[in-house]
């Protein structure tokens, strides 16, 4: 295990997660697997599972493969969203929004999708987590209901969740979380907001981080846009006691990045993504396409349907290797990714944090 270099402040979060380096890989859901989260948590950081989409023995499975390749920390992730509202009329429309899409490509017609394949989380998820608590539960989109915040508390794993403004970050801190991560404009991914308002403002990591550190008393993790040690610094200086990167793990050989989304990264600039609705429901940080701009803000449904809706549409797309429907995730800092086994990743962002903190 890695130790910290010296120059790094010993965080608050860094002993409520039992962690050497105040760094978290996200839990990116289908990206994140069992040899990255063991690889990143041996090296002293903390380790996620992509694991909000998964059924629950596909869950346990990846986390025994974790288990089995580390004794270090693990975080499960969860999305906590309202149950998307679906009808005859919302999948008619549903479906007339993507038929020209399907018509184009050559597909029959769209099929109607009337509930997700997996539920966001749910009694049974909890449940679950309660037999075999990992060292920390995070919950992206918003908070669980209930009691469920003191449960899992109580069974033993720290509880994080997501926040895009300093008034989700109190909600955050209300509900009993033991640290905030506050998720900049810049992020790769789904935004985690869950006080939408008509116009999401986005908030940029830099004015975020701050006044989130001045509202609220729990250790807060900054997240989007950081891909190297500078930007991690730079994130510890504006008062986060630890960072969550996201973007800058896709290009490690344990990571589940498809070929054509790794060449992506590879040739990435900086204003090649754009937030976007089409895919999922909720916006998320893309990479521009035709598509995505075509249902920018407006989707063809809710939250999560339009990932079973347009999956026809992004597999025959890329089995003909045309890229106007391809739903490349990642966010602003993706140029500074660097193709590294996530251990040595892990140390080279450690040991430029320590510089840069030593040069401040
Ligand atoms: C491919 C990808 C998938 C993601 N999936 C999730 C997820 O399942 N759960 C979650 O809480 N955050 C998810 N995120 C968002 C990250 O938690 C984090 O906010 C983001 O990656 C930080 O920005 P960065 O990508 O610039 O580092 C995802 C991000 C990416 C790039």
């Amino acid at each position: 295990m890695t130790a910290p270099a010296a120059a790094w402040p010993a965080t608050r979060l860094a002993r409520a997660l039992g962690i050497a380096l105040p760094i978290l890989q996200a839990p990116m859901a289908m990206a994140a697997t069992p040899a990255l989260a063991a690889a990143v948590s041996n090296a002293g950081a903390l380790g996620a599972l992509g694991s909000a989409m998964l059924p629950l023995p596909a869950l346990a499975a990846e986390v025994a493969a974790v288990r089995a390749a580390t004794s270090g920390g693990i975080n499960l992730n969860f999305f906590c969203h309202p149950a998307p509202v679906a009808g005859a009329a919302a999948e008619a429309a549903a479906a007339a929004a993507l038929a020209p899409h399907h018509v184009a490509l050559g597909l029959p017609p769209p099929a109607p999708v009337l509930a997700p394949p997996v539920p966001g989380f749910d009694a049974g998820r909890l449940d679950w987590l309660l037999a075999h608590p990992p060292r920390v539960v995070s919950f992206h989109f918003g908070l669980p209901p209930g009691d469920a915040v003191a449960r899992l508390k109580a069974a033993g794993s720290a509880v994080i969740a997501t926040a895009t403004t300093v008034a989700e970050a109190r909600a955050v801190e209300a509900a009993g979380c033991d640290a905030v991560i506050a998720q900049g404009w810049e992020a790769g991914g789904h935004r985690g907001a869950f006080r939408l308002e008509p116009a999401d403002r986005g908030v940029g990591l830099l004015a975020l981080v701050p006044q989130v550190v001045d509202a609220v008393a729990i250790p807060v993790i900054a997240a989007g846009g950081i891909g190297d040690g500078r930007g991690i610094a730079a994130a510890l200086m504006l008062g986060a006691e630890g960072v969550q990167l996201g973007t800058a793990f896709l290009s490690c050989p344990e990571a589940a990045t498809a070929p054509a989304h790794r060449a992506v990264l590879a040739a990435a600039t900086d204003c090649d993504t754009h937030l976007t609705a089409a895919y999922s429901g909720r916006p998320a940080r893309a990479r521009i396409t035709a598509f995505g701009s075509a249902f920018q803000s407006a989707p063809v449904a809710g939250y999560p349907l339009p990932r079973e809706l347009t999956r026809p549409l992004v597999a025959a797309a890329a089995a003909r290797g045309i890229d106007d429907y391809a739903f490349h995730l990642y966010g602003q800092a993706a140029p500074l990714c660097r193709p590294l086994p996530a251990a040595a990743l892990v140390a080279r962002l450690a040991a430029e944090t320590a510089a840069a903190l030593s040069r401040s």
